[in-house]
């Protein structure tokens, strides 16, 4: 579905990204781990369109992705600016709102009946229906970042990109969104890249985990090189029993 040819990032001069090439296939949950600042926020990024390559390629289907952020690409940041104004509900219909048209605003007719139904699943779904009505600040942290990907599910996206998605919850609310995600991705048959410092959460949760870090340094010059993919391992399941069949994004759960 995606292919990535020597993709490189630079920033005024400064190589962060280097030599990336890879294939992804639909369906694909693909965890990312690396270093801090080694580049793995602004891979993804160049995947959501925000960020555009220095060079190299990046094919959607073969076609290269256009340099702007489109419903195909849907994303989750760690702490996402949900707007506090509106209430759950109202939160998720305003990101349908914007997709169908950015400049009028507000849907009608059929089309906000249809965003009302997927509005009122997803809630349902994200266990946030007692709360619809509740504003964000009304509501914990792991709501909130529920509410988030409630959001991001809105457009109904090809890819999923989460930038470590759980990385302010506490432990016990982290296992029931890592439930609710797989849940989801395997629903939705989405593509996920999930970039997270827990090497064990990229493995319980990943059907693929890639390692960003430099493989090249120069002590006199540390801005010299930057990062590549240094680990791209297929997760397979035997030393995973919670990973069986996830390469099979519409295989039953469990
Ligand atoms: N807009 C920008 N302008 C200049 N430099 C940038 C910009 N965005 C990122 N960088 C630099 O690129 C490098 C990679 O940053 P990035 O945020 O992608 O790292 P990261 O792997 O996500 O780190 P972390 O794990 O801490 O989130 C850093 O050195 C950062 O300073
Ligand atoms: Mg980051």
């Amino acid at each position: 579905m995606l292919t990535i040819r020597n993709l490189e990032k630079d920033y005024g001069g400064v190589p962060v990204l280097e030599r990336i090439s890879l294939d992804i296939k639909e369906g694909c949950f693909c965890g990312i781990v690396g270093p801090s600042g080694c580049g793995k926020s602004t891979f993804l990024r160049i995947l959501l369109g925000q960020e555009a390559p220095s060079r190299g390629e990046l094919l959607l289907d073969g076609v290269p992705l256009p340099n702007e952020p489109s419903t195909e690409r849907g994303i989750v940041f760690q702490r996402y600016s949900v707007f506090p104004h509106l209430t759950a509900r109202e939160n998720l219909l305003l990101a349908h709102d914007f997709e169908g048209s950015p400049f009028l605003g507000r849907a009608f007719g059929t089309r906000r009946r249809e965003a009302e139904r997927m509005a009122d699943q997803l809630l349902d779904r994200t266990g946030l229906d007692p709360a619809r009505d509740r504003y964000p600040a009304q509501l914990s942290g792991g709501m909130q970042q529920r509410l988030a990907i409630a959001q991001a599910l809105m457009k109904r996206p090809r890819m999923l990109l989460l930038d470590e998605p759980f990385g302010a919850l506490d432990p016990g609310v982290r296992l029931e969104m890592h439930d609710l995600l797989l849940e989801l991705w395997r629903e939705h048959g989405m593509t996920v890249f999930m970039v997270t410092h827990d090497i064990s959460e990229a493995f319980k949760l990943s059907t693929r985990v890639l390692t960003f870090d430099k493989v090249r340094t120069d002590p006199q010059f540390p801005d010299a090189y930057g990062a590549t993919v240094t680990y791209d391992l297929s997760v397979d399941g035997t030393a995973f029993p919670d990973n069986i069949e996830k390469d099979d994004p519409n295989a039953e759960a469990g």
